[in-house]
């Protein structure tokens, strides 16, 4: 029983030396990225329209109302599978109707940037979500507001 034990620990620190010699790599790799992103960022400033800027962080125009009804449909054909039929998780991923994702620590702006970039696995064992492409900013803003409106039945908010 012992010798097994051990075996399974041995196999997480080596799962865990390899996870973190490959970010101090990455970190080796991407030192510059900070300074070229500020340089990159601040020459570009005067000539993104502010329709750009929300375009490139997957939100819709400024006004834009948000459908809670269109949203519940979007959230059954993109989201379910993984996040449950009403957004009490699954075996694929976690509930969205649960106190990590109140508004104050997971705001709208989280869920745009989860479906353009994905997720990677950081605050439960399900793995990375991974970016939802065939999912247009409008239905990511109709989808959280349904979510919303389920945390708040919930007293999540
Ligand atoms: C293939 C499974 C899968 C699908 C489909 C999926 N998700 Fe996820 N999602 C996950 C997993 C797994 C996590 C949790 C990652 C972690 O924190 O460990 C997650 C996390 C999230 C988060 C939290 C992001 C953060 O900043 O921590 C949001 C918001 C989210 N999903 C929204 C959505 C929306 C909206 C859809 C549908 C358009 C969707 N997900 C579809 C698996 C999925």
């Amino acid at each position: 029983m012992t010798p097994v034990r051990n075996r399974c620990c041995r196999t997480r620190m080596a799962a865990f030396t390899i996870k973190r010699s490959s970010f101090k790599v990455l970190i080796k790799l991407t030192g510059f990225f900070p300074l070229s992103a500020l340089v990159a960022m601040t020459a570009g400033c005067g000539d993104i329209d502010p329709a750009e800027g929300r375009a490139r962080l997957h939100l819709p125009p400024e006004n834009y109302v948000a459908d809670v009804t269109r949203g519940f449909a979007e959230y059954q054909a993109f989201c379910s599978t993984c996040h449950g039929p009403v957004g009490r998780g699954s075996r694929q991923g976690p509930p969205l109707v649960d106190k990590t994702y109140e508004p104050s620590h997971h705001p709208d702006m989280s869920f745009h940037l989860a479906v353009k970039n994905g997720v990677r696995q950081h605050h439960w064992n399900f793995g990375d979500m991974p970016a939802r492409t065939n999912v247009n900013p409008e239905a990511t803003a109709d989808i959280a507001a349904y979510i919303r409106e389920l945390q708040v039945r919930a007293g999540i908010n």
